[in-house]
């Protein structure tokens, strides 16, 4: 430990020394947000385990293999109140250096997950000591009275005892990983809500909804007017912009203002874990949020959480969160990115329900929202990781990554995602139209007449005035100039592989696969990056 302290020490005054962070941070490119590490763009090709298998280290063993073989560059590990904190104040970091030490024999870098006061709106991770002593860590009670096994995030005991836990592990993750950096991120809480009732009934809270908004939130609605997401906008609105007076007085009586009322609570409390872990180490923090199923009020969903109807709320709290990040086990992925994306909220998808569209997906997200990078969970489910379509597409991913984050946030980087429902994206780069569509809408493959289409999705980067680089499976790429008096020619189009950022190109494609110059095409199921330049002709 002493040993770790001194090197920790000296990584920390050689930061200094070069004036950047000596840590993971995100940093601004154009409009894209980018996690730096070790000084370069890292983008996270990443899994999320299933909650247990990293609380075994035998179980975990034969996983590494799996995550390798689908060519993930992070993995997303949850990090135990109740393993590292069994007695009160005597705090256990074995199995998480056992993890860390094992990741970076993988070669793989780790984010990780606090599993702290909240883990599925329950508090089910929280230590013994806390669970069987309630006088003291308070629970949150429904409209009926019923304790929860819910901390409450109104009880000054319970912040501090999730704080001090959270701030132990930041000090032993500075000790033990700031030189290696393979921890990149933290996620603070998992999927923060209030369940069954839309918000807490336990006498603390109570006392804190009859009492007036914080003239905190205020300011912060005030100030911020202009800007604010046009669903919690119209209920401050519809009642008429007040800016002095209780919950209800201000936002109207309903599960609206219940869910409004505990997402600041429980956004100050985790701005607070994560500004104490900041202290110490200031890694990137974010929190995730489990999506509500649209129609359904209130306290029927996990409510309050990182929403992005509420996204104002968990803003005006404080700003140790560096940004919130959507679960995908709903429906309408550009729907929910939409929102997520919205006030410069940089998209990173921490889960997605690993099923075969997640490859096609993890390109949309990084392709059009400049994303910082995606992990479906239980990444180790898979019967046959060198088939899933994930591993193919990060294998093209990792392929472009220098690209990638030399084109982020420059306005020179899209991509599509298509099913059967979606077929369709026309695409302006620099000075041509690209019509990108589903590979199925050709017609040509027998699995256009099935009920489903396979998802396809790919990137494309424009490197120069008429040169492209695409990189993905099941699109077809129709071309014309911004001048629509003329034709667009495909000047040469080429398979390749980059490694290291240098392009090596393969087999010319001018023929059948181009369809003798009509389109640029990835056949469905074939993953591969091609490089296209065009020429205009009258
Ligand atoms: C979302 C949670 O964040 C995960 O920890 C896990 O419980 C999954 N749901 C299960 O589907």
């Amino acid at each position: 430990m002493r040993s770790g302290l001194i090197i920790g020490l000296v990584a920390s005054v050689l930061g200094l020394l070069s004036g950047q962070p000596n840590q993971p941070y995100l940093r601004n490119q154009g409009t894209a947000t980018q996690l730096i590490v070790e000084g370069k763009p890292f983008l996270v090709l990443g899994g999320e385990l299933g909650n247990s298998s990293a609380t075994d280290m035998n179980y975990l063993q034969p996983i590494w293999p799996t995550l390798k073989s689908m060519n993930l560059n992070t993995v997303l590990v949850p990090v135990f109140w109740e393993l590292i904190e069994p007695t009160e104040g005597i705090f256990d970091f074995s199995l998480l250096d056992s993890t860390i030490s094992e990741a970076r024999k993988q070669d793989l870098k780790l984010i990780l997950l606090w599993f702290g006061s909240w883990k599925n709106s329950m508090s089910s991770h929280a230590p013994a000591w806390i669970k069987k002593n309630q006088e003291r860590f308070p629970r949150a009670k429904d409209d009926k009275g019923c304790s929860q096994e819910i901390l409450t995030p109104f009880s000054e005991n319970n912040l501090k005892a999730d704080v001090q836990a959270f701030e132990k592990l930041m000090q032993h993750l500075k000790v033990f990983d700031q030189k290696q950096q393979t921890v990149l991120m933290v996620q603070v809480e998992n999927e923060v809500g209030m369940l069954p009732s839309a918000r807490d009934y336990c006498p603390l809270a109570n006392e804190k909804f009859g009492q007036n908004v914080p003239t905190e939130l205020i300011n912060y609605l005030q100030k911020n007017r202009a800007k604010l997401v046009p669903e919690f906008l119209k209920i401050w609105e519809q009642n008429g912009f007040k800016s002095n007076g209780a919950w209800e007085e201000i936002f109207g009586k309903g599960t609206h203002t219940d869910e409004l009322f505990m997402a600041w609570y429980f956004s100050k409390f985790t701005n607070a874990v994560a500004a104490a872990g900041k202290k110490i180490y200031p890694l990137p923090m974010f929190v995730n949020a489990a999506l509500n199923r649209t129609g359904r009020e209130p306290g029927n969903y996990p409510s309050a959480g990182p929403l992005p109807h509420l996204m104002d709320i968990w803003k005006a709290a404080g700003t140790a969160i560096d940004f919130f990040s959507p679960d995908f086990y709903n429906p309408d992925f550009k729907h929910w990115n939409d929102l997520y994306t919205r006030q410069d909220n940089p998209l990173f998808i921490p889960e997605h329900r690993f099923d075969k569209t997640v490859g096609a997906k993890a390109a949309y997200a990084i392709g059009h929202y400049g994303g910082l990078g995606f992990a479906p969970f239980s990444i180790e489910s898979t019967e046959e990781p060198l088939n899933e379509p994930l591993g193919k597409m990060y294998g093209l991913l990792a392929q472009m990554s220098p690209l990638i984050a030399q084109q982020q946030g420059k306005g020179t980087m899209d991509a599509v995602l298509f099913d059967k429902d979606d077929t369709e994206k026309v695409l302006t780069m620099g000075d041509f139209v690209l019509t990108c569509r589903h590979d199925y809408t050709l017609g040509w493959s027998p699995n256009a007449k099935n009920e489903t289409w396979e998802s396809g999705g790919a990137v494309i980067v424009q490197t120069d005035d008429s040169e492209y680089f695409v990189a993905g499976t099941g699109v077809v790429i129709t071309l014309q100039p911004l001048d629509r008096n003329k034709i667009a020619g495909i000047l040469s189009d080429e398979e390749g592989q980059f490694s290291e950022g240098k392009w090596t190109p393969g087999r010319k494609l001018n023929g059948d696969q181009t369809h003798q110059g009509r389109h640029v095409r990835l056949p469905m199921g074939e993953y591969a990056i091609q490089r296209f330049e065009l020429y205009i002709y009258e």
